[in-house]
């Protein structure tokens, strides 16, 4: 069964606060998002693989660390998976971007994919796919769906806000793939909506509606 991790970090918790709250604006919505992703992605990073390398520094010859292993990769699920890639590239600038496009029918909550477009060695890659909602779970199962179908295998699954519905839905699918949230909310609503959630994730960091 696959990890599903709340990263419980202060800073995490404060920010999310802020764009919970339906008083902020396009403007500070966008940074926070990506900022929070930032934090998570400095969290669920502890664990990559190094290596020694000996290199020369001013003073003579020292032994030190660097990366070692898959080269790193973001896959966004468009639209609003968007809003959380310039926080990923802050602190690995030289990651490759794939981009997934899926919609939610409003009414029936079934995911369609418009889109994808990845890097070609996506199969050697580790892929932290990032989405600021996780709410039935299905745009997600099939994102990684279409992942696995282009040879990928070796992702993480990192989003703002969950519903115990689509942790539970994600992890029966792929129990290959860990979750990382930075919160877990009570349930979705008849609507779909994850509750106390921040709405529509697209629509506030796009202004749209
Ligand atoms: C939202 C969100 C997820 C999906 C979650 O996208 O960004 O991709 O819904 O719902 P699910 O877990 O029930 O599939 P939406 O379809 O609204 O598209 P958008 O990103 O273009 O706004
Ligand atoms: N998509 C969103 O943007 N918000 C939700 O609460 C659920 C799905």
């Amino acid at each position: 069964m696959a990890k599903f991790t709340v990263l419980n970090h202060p800073l995490i918790q404060h920010k999310l606060t802020i764009i919970r709250n339906k008083d902020t604006g396009t403007k500070v919505f966008r940074e926070v998002a990506n900022e929070i992703a930032e934090l998570m992605v400095y969290e669920i990073t502890r664990d990559l693989a190094m290596e020694d390398i000996t290199i020369e520094t001013p003073m003579g010859s020292a032994v030190e660390k660097q990366l070692s292993g898959k080269k790193l990769a973001v896959v966004p699920i468009l639209r609003a998976g968007l809003g959380m890639v310039d926080g990923v590239l802050k602190l690995i600038p030289a990651a490759k971007v794939g981009h997934i496009g899926m919609y939610r029918d409003e009414k029936t909550l079934q995911p369609h994919e418009y889109f994808v477009k990845l890097p070609p060695d996506i199969d050697q890659r580790q892929l932290f796919i990032v989405d600021p909602m996780l709410a039935t779970g299905g745009s997600a199962i099939m994102a990684i769906d279409a992942l696995k179908k282009r040879g990928a295998t070796s992702m993480r699954l990192v989003v703002l806000v969950a519903a115990p519905e689509g942790v539970k839905a994600v992890q029966d699918a792929h129990p290959d793939v860990d979750i990382y949230a930075a919160g877990l909310d009570d349930r979705l609503n008849e609507d779909g909506y994850i509750v106390p959630g921040l709405g529509d994730a697209g629509d506030r960091l796009f202004g749209t509606k």
